[in-house]
């Protein structure tokens, strides 16, 4: 098991490219199935959960090459249906096959995936969509199996109890390109990466209209052929390493992101009084000023609201900012299991519901943390840079499913961080083995 260590004081500076995006790459990689033709993905991040998916993809019998650093070829010429539970537990973002599956074979057998930390996964979206086509669904011993023979084009409203849902969406759309008729997806999710797999859909000759919108208008078609896609870049990413910037009081570019596709978040760091500098669409300078600085309310919703994948991270910075800020989770009601590790590093929060109340002004100071989720861990981080003395984060196999080399490029901007097995921890510190 690794751990992180940080000392923290130092401000970050430079630059940083960012990788491809982890939540675009899952179901653009699901995505290769529909096809018996090569598929070329460009931009793939090195991320624990890409690698993971790779082997899934080979368990369905798709073959998988690693052409070059950042490029896969899949060529899925003859799959089968089953995704057993030893691979969905390990990763339940898997259920993103569930559409390829359907689109391809007309049939899935798929374990259900659990929950998270983060809260319930509930796929009940999921499967009134297909539902909706015209698939039989049936449950029986922890798998789901769907027998879409008589799949037909249909509306579906998709949108749930916190909106919009970003895999259902893509499973509803990778099940109805290959459905004949057309398929009304009503309330579908708008975020970046859903458009990026409709983009390579499109490539692949599937017949696709509204993308981007709430609305998709989907119309079947016989078969997809392969393609060549680049994957696009990681928003969540680019905005963890602006808020580094803002939390250290550095001066950090950030190269390579879509900034449009951050534009509720960089409106939170612009209201907190962060220095944002937008150098061309693809381009941010952040010059970070804690003493400028102000709190903000913070409510987190579906795309193009403020994404729940970066309020961890915010909520770090925001135990600085004198004054009373507010993080308002929407879309996961539970996800501050990083509050109670920050409360060990001196924050002062108040959970209320959905709603973090944080008293904001206090000084940070390094200690042993415990990493729960991806974001958790990089929001810990964050915090363990601004810290006064040593902080070590534990789990830390929880931040590289979704942030290459995290530790490094944070350390190329200057910080003192460093990977170490955890048995270097000082004694009282280590986990039970
Ligand atoms: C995706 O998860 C992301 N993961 C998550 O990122 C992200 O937090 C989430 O979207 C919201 O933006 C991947 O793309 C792999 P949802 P997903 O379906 O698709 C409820 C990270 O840190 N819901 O959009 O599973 C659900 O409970 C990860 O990178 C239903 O009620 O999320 C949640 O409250 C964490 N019924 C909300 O909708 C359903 O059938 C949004 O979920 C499906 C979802």
């Amino acid at each position: 098991m690794e751990v992180v260590r940080i000392i923290g004081g130092r401000s970050l500076a430079g630059t940083i490219s960012i990788s491809g995006a982890k939540n675009a790459c899952l179901p653009l990689l699901a995505a290769t199935l529909l096809t018996s033709e090569t598929c070329t993905l460009r931009n793939v991040p090195n991320l624990s959960d890409v690698r993971f998916m790779i082997e899934i993809l080979r368990h369905h019998g798709a073959q998988v090459v690693n052409d070059s650093p950042g490029t896969w070829k899949v060529t899925a010429a003859d799959i089968q249906p089953h995704t057993p539970y030893e691979l969905v537990r390990k990763m339940r973002a898997s259920i993103c096959l569930l559409g390829a599956l359907v689109g391809r074979l007309r049939m899935a057998d798929i374990a259900q995936p659990g929950g998270c930390v983060i809260g319930p996964r509930p796929i009940d979206l999921h499967l009134k969509g297909l539902t909706r086509l015209g698939c039989s669904v049936s449950h029986k011993n922890g798998y789901i199996t769907v027998d879409a023979t008589k799949a037909h084009g249909a509306y579906v409203f998709l949108g749930g109890r916190h909106g919009s849902t970003m895999t259902g969406t893509s499973n509803l759309i990778m099940a109805a390109v290959l459905t004949p008729g057309v398929t009304h997806i009503d309330s579908a999710a708008c975020e970046p990466e859903v458009v990026d797999l409709c983009r390579m859909l499109q490539a692949m000759g599937a017949r696709i209209d509204g993308t981007g919108s709430p609305r998709l208008v989907i119309t079947g078609v016989e078969k997809l052929h392969g393609c060549d896609h680049t994957v696009l870049p990681d928003r969540i990413e680019a905005g963890t390493y602006l808020l580094a910037a803002a939390i250290t009081d550095g001066e950090v570019t950030v190269n390579g992101a879509v900034n449009e596709h951050l534009g509720a978040f960089l409106d939170k760091l612009d209201e907190a009084g962060v220095s944002i500098d937008v150098i061309n669409p693809a381009s941010i300078r952040v010059r970070g000023d804690r003493s400028r600085c102000r709190p903000v309310d913070i409510i987190t919703l579906p795309h193009p609201g403020f994404a729940t994948d970066l309020q961890a991270q915010f909520s770090a910075m925001l135990t600085l900012i004198p004054g009373i800020s507010l993080i308002t989770e929407r879309i996961y009601p539970n996800r501050f299991m990083h509050v109670p590790e920050l409360q060990r590093m001196g924050a002062d929060i108040a959970i209320e519901g959905p709603t973090a109340i944080i008293k904001g002004g206090v000084r940070l100071s390094g200690a042993p943390v415990m990493a729960s989720d991806l974001r958790a861990s990089a929001a810990l981080i964050l915090a363990g840079l601004a810290a006064k003395g040593e902080t070590w984060v534990q789990r830390i196999y929880h931040l590289d499913r979704g942030y290459e080399q995290f530790d490094k490029r944070l350390a190329s901007l200057g910080a003192t961080i460093e990977r170490l097995d955890a048995s270097a921890m000082p004694g009282d510190y280590r986990e039970e083995e």
